[in-house]
């Protein structure tokens, strides 16, 4: 079977060399498992090339084979195994993102492995991160998987609010398979030229399943949201049928990621197409209190201060959480450390996250201090003493027991 597709590849393919990517594509595959026959092909094959000249593709092909002599010599590590069981080339690092045809325009962004590394997970609750680990072992177990005959799932919808880390989150994978992260750029792939948007999803997908890489659809309810357009039927279906042909065909070459915040407007055939769908919820108690452990670091501020600012945070986003902090930090720097107080710059920060101004936690902060002193002192997730309200008040501790006998009493 090796000796045809090799002879085939001499005799056909050498009359279109535009196609060489392709035959080095083959070769590569096949060489994962070279034999000698197969390797005394190859060699055919480079001979040729350099006897026409294409120079560039002999040594190309030469590569290949001198990589598959010294087979067996180096372990591979899993991750690179699991790039092995995918289909397609490796990305080149000069690679420029697909096109639309008629306007220019990107259709993606491409971050290569090294320009991910930087990126720190996002904090998820124990059960979340428990469930995202295991997915992120199938894939980098995906070898193994295929040995045991398993398809593996090689797509998954993350879905939840703005700002819960969704994206970061799909930076991290990409980041842990040591693959490219190829992400959609809706705005250059949504066009207002009838056909055209379809188009540009079919060739993001074709310039996704040529390279080994994650394909990450960002915002992908954008696509979905042109239905809201009653003009717009023909060219909906076309879209929707063109998004689901491709998924199909991906789901077995690469692996692909989608996220929204609206996922109820998602077609439901389209969310039929995810083996896996992630919910990212809004932080609970113990993920805030990390979140904002992480971002008030390098701030002077005291256990019981993080843990109220945990508390208080209640129905926020990391990425609330994130901006909270930096707000915090930059009082923090214009008063300096002996002028600082907590209480203060919150008070002050009310106003410029309106938004959360009916939080009924941040009500009782603003309005009542004896109320929220007895609101916190029975608080199970955060579990605070007499002592510490005392030092978070700057008040005396019999103040703080005066405060809650009162609630006793009343
Ligand atoms: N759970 C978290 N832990 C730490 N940081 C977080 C968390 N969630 C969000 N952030 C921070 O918030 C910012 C925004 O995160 P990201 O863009 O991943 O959110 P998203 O869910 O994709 O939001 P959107 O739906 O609006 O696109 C990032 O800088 C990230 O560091
Ligand atoms: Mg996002």
């Amino acid at each position: 079977m090796q000796k045809i597709l090799i002879n085939c590849i001499i005799y056909g393919v050498l009359w279109f060399m535009e196609n060489f990517s392709i035959v080095l594509a083959v070769c590569r595959s096949a060489l994962q498992n070279p034999t000698d026959a197969l390797k005394r092909h190859v060699e055919r094959l480079v001979k040729a090339l350099e006897k026409q000249g294409s120079a560039d593709q002999a040594s190309a092909l030469a590569k290949l084979l001198s990589g598959a002599d010294q087979g067996g010599k180096i372990v591979p590590s899993r991750v690179v195994l699991s790039r092995q069981a995918l289909v397609g080339e490796v990305m080149p690092l000069s690679i420029l993102p697909p096109v639309d045809k008629e306007t220019g325009a990107s259709l993606a962004t491409v971050l290569l492995p090294s320009n991910l590394k930087a990126i720190e997970p996002p904090i998820l609750n124990e059960s979340l991160q428990a469930a995202i680990n295991s997915l992120t072992d199938e894939w980098v177990h995906l070898d193994r998987l295929k040995e045991a005959g398993i398809k593996p799932p090689l797509n998954c919808l993350i879905f939840g609010a703005p700002g819960t880390g969704k994206t970061k989150l799909a930076h991290v994978v990409a980041s842990n398979l040591d693959l490219p992260l190829v992400t959609a750029r809706l705005d250059g792939l949504i066009s207002s030229f009838l056909g055209t948007t379809a188009r540009n999803i079919a060739t993001l997908f074709e310039f996704a399943n040529r390279y080994r890489c994650i394909l990450l659809l960002d915002e992908f309810d954008a696509v979905a949201k042109i239905r809201d357009d009653p003009h717009e039927v023909g060219e909906i279906k076309r879209v929707v049928n063109t998004l689901l042909q491709c998924l199909d065909e991906r789901s077995s070459t690469g692996f692909t990621i989608a996220i929204t915040n609206h996922e109820q407007l998602l077609d439901s055939a389209i969310w039929r197409r995810f083996d896996a769908r992630i919910f990212v919820p809004k932080p609970d108690a113990i993920s805030r209190q990390r979140i904002v452990d992480k971002y008030l670091e390098a701030l002077n501020v005291n256990s019981v201060e993080r843990s109220f600012l945990a508390w208080l945070t209640e129905g926020h986003s990391g990425a609330e959480i994130e901006t909270l902090s930096n707000a915090l930090k930059r009082h923090y720097v214009m008063r300096g450390d002996t002028e600082f107080s907590l209480i203060e710059a919150l008070r002050l920060n009310v106003h410029l996250s309106a938004d959360h101004v009916n939080s009924a936690r941040r009500k009782l902060f603003l309005s009542d201090h004896e109320a929220l002193a007895r609101v916190l002192i029975e608080d199970t997730d955060f579990n605070f003493k007499q002592n510490e309200l005392a030092q978070f008040f700057h008040r005396d501790p019999s103040i703080i027991s005066r405060w809650l006998k009162r609630s006793k009493t009343a």
